[in-house]
């Protein structure tokens, strides 16, 4: 789709640029009965984007959902999609995704042999792009390519499953790009995905997270509204 994503992700920044950290809820824990139901009760909720976890059973040992709900999704959302590809050679998929509507694709460095050509085809396709990086890899790993993506998603548990636990060593790793985007003079954006909870966000948002990413703290709650704007008011009064 000639999609504007750009455009989406540039809505998104200016957001948090505005007022503080965003929560992007994750779907993978959803009623995928009622999927569109649940797509607008999360829009409805104040949803700033919606995360979507495609994994193939490869580079992630659970398969969960790929084009076609992704396609769901973007029919039945007005909100930027951000697609996080938890495939082994997500190159292969990467204009495949960004056709479907995706506004940002998400890509792990420990998938990429090239990151600098796959970030280079997410944006050559019209989309923003996010380097993804595990609990394990260190976060030195990152620093050829932070001038090549529009950001960084730090997964704060190992790609898989929803409903983890923090791994506070995604906060070194805020701690330290946040660091690197000032002496680069860079302008990436932070992000952060896994076991994000009330008891959890303050610290990743204090560490630089500005792209919070929310599964089962926004899904397994009785009222999406509640759940985001409590997660969101912890965020920036931490930021
Ligand atoms: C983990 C996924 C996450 C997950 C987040 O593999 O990348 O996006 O859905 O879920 P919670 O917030 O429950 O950890
Ligand atoms: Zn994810």
């Amino acid at each position: 789709m000639t999609h504007q994503a750009g455009q989406a992700f540039d809505r998104l920044t200016a957001t948090l640029e505005a007022h503080g950290p965003v929560v992007m809820p994750a779907l993978l824990l959803c009623d995928f009965g009622h999927l569109a139901r649940e797509v607008e009760r999360l829009e409805t909720a104040g949803a700033a984007a919606l995360h979507l976890d495609v994994m193939d059973g490869q580079f992630v040992p659970q398969l969960s959902y790929g084009r076609v709900v992704v396609e769901a999704v973007r029919k039945a959302s007005r909100v930027p999609i951000e697609t996080h590809l938890m495939v082994a050679e997500p190159e292969r998929v990467i204009e495949e995704y960004a056709r479907l509507g995706s506004d940002i694709v998400t890509v792990h460095i420990e998938a990429l042999e090239e990151p600098r050509r796959a970030l280079a085809a997410i944006t050559g396709a019209g989309c923003r792009a996010l380097l993804a990086i595990c609990p394990h890899t260190p976060v030195e790993r990152l620093e050829p390519y932070l001038d090549a993506c529009d950001g960084v998603l730090v997964m704060s548990v190992e790609p898989g499953f929803g409903g983890q636990q923090f791994n506070p060593v995604a906060l070194e790793k805020l701690t330290w790009l946040a660091a690197a985007r000032s002496r680069l003079n860079a302008s990436f954006r932070l992000g952060v995905d896994g076991g994000i909870s009330t008891e959890t966000i303050s610290s990743a948002a204090a560490a630089g997270a500005e792209l919070i990413v929310a599964g089962s703290a926004v899904i397994c709650s009785t009222d999406y509204a509640r759940a985001i704007v409590e997660l969101e008011s912890l965020a920036r009064a931490a930021a």
